[in-house]
């Protein structure tokens, strides 16, 4: 099983922006994390991270034929972008979307998810933890379908 995932912009700055709302610990972290679990349970994983709309679209067209299944954190473009909608459609690989935050208890303009529309499955307020949940959930979602 082969898995990407894809990072928004300012998620390099985590550790660093609102550790408030993000925590303290830094993107680097987050990627051993999802390493180590993936390593653990014999799933291939790799990451991309952007803070450009056009690299995020660039990764997932890319991603055709090539990953089995794609968790995203889309960070502000979730909510704003249709092209990553639109890419996320057009390869049809099993996504997951995934918000360190609690994004429904935020501001009015985060509301709206538009990567959200093309994913199996969202999980949202569970800090790093919902990447891991992400990985399970696209094990359990990608063995069921074979
Ligand atoms: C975020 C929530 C978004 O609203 C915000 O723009 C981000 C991060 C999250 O992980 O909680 O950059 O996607």
């Amino acid at each position: 099983m082969k898995l990407l995932v894809i990072n928004g912009p300012n998620i390099n700055m985590l550790g660093i922006r609102e550790p408030g709302i993000y925590g303290k610990e830094t993107y680097s972290s987050l990627v051993s994390m999802i390493s180590d679990y993936c390593e653990s349970n014999g799933i291939d994983v790799e990451f991309f991270q952007s803070n450009h709309e056009g690299a995020i679209v660039d990764k997932i067209q890319e991603a055709y034929g090539v990953f089995d299944g794609i968790v995203i954190n889309p960070a502000a473009y979730t909510h704003t972008s249709v092209a990553i909608l639109d890419a996320l459609k057009a390869v049809s690989i099993p996504a997951v979307e995934v918000h360190i935050s609690a994004v429904n208890e935020r501001e009015d303009f985060r509301q709206i998810s538009y990567a959200g529309k093309a994913c199996v499955k969202t999980y949202m307020g569970l800090g790093f933890d919902g990447y891991i949940e992400a990985v399970k959930f696209l094990e359990n979602y990608l063995t069921q379908k074979k």
